[in-house]
């Protein structure tokens, strides 16, 4: 009992980061309450549709990856696990000894290969909501165009600080629906029963759209939803520009163009105050 207040005190209570040593407690402490200690019964449905065994596919935030045990049994070649948990991905090393699979302990926003499948399973409801357009963008990079996204997103808000966080359907298609084409993007029919009417089963390809079109800036200055309002409208105002998503804690935002855009434009027209700053974002 200790140990749980002592948990929930340094994550919810704190505020403190949900960085690796977060993660790793949880694994160490075995409080994943998230583990559904089988594949998860939406994504073997989805596999079973796969017919070409060497596709690239990416399980980010892979926790016990019995997703992955599900590909390798059925002969799939070309898997690779992320997860920022050193203990988790240690006993991921032993547990897929021999087997023909990549193991990588790494912060899935700083990974560069390239997927043709992105299989998502409690990984983006687990990150702080601020990252969902770094999210967005890191995915878009990681496919190859045609490739991707499958997999469950919560559509519920929780009434608990997460994680999970929540969310809902509306706040998703308007993230997404400019990188990718939504394929499928309704209630889940077959989540496991605490899920049950709760969960997306989502399926997205990414469109053919050069990354230089999609980008995310670091921004600063934004101190409330009015600066937010006002930052996306002039932003929106120059030509080509599809569309601007600033992020919860207003720190980084999301621009789409149908032509490059100069940072020194998109500079000129957030000017109107010198509190607010843009800067390119590497990743
Ligand atoms: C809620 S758990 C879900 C695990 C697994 N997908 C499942 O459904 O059982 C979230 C996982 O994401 C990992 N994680 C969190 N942030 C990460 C990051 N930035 N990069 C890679 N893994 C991360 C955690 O270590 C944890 O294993």
């Amino acid at each position: 009992m200790e140990k749980k207040e002592e948990l929930e005190c340094c994550v919810v209570t704190c505020g403190l980061p949900l960085n690796a040593n977060y993660w790793d407690n949880q694994y160490q402490n075995n409080e994943t309450g998230w583990d559904l200690h089988q594949v998860s019964p939406p994504l073997k449905l989805f596999i079973d549709t796969l017919t070409d065994k060497n596709v690239r596919i990416l399980i980010p935030g892979c926790g016990n990856a019995y997703e992955a045990e599900y590909l390798l049994d059925n002969g799939f070649t070309g898997v690779t696990l992320i997860d920022i948990s050193s203990t988790l991905v240690n006993r991921l090393k032993e547990k897929f000894t021999g087997r023909p699979i990549q193991i990588l302990h790494a912060d899935f926003f700083d990974h560069n290969e390239k997927y043709d499948l992105i299989l998502e399973q409690t990984f983006f409801c687990a990150l702080n909501p601020s990252l969902r357009e770094r999210y967005a963008v890191k995915s878009f990079n990681l496919l190859n165009t045609g490739g991707r996204i499958a997999g469950l997103l919560f559509n519920i808000i929780f009434e608990k600080e997460g994680p999970p966080f929540g969310g809902t359907k509306e706040e998703y298609v308007k993230l997404f629906e400019l990188l990718f084409t939504l394929k499928q993007f309704d209630t889940c029919h077959n989540s496991i029963k605490p899920r049950q009417g709760n969960e997306l089963f989502i399926e997205m390809e990414k469109k053919n759209i050069s990354t230089d079109l999609v980008k995310l800036y670091a921004v600063s200055g934004i101190t409330c939803s009015g600066c937010k309002k006002t930052i996306t409208g002039n932003l929106m105002k120059i030509e080509n520009i599809e569309m601007v998503s600033i992020n919860s804690d207003f720190t980084e935002v999301m621009v789409v163009s149908s032509q490059p855009v100069a940072l020194k434009k998109l500079r000129e027209a957030i000017a109107s105050d010198s509190k607010y700053h843009l800067n390119e974002t590497k990743f």
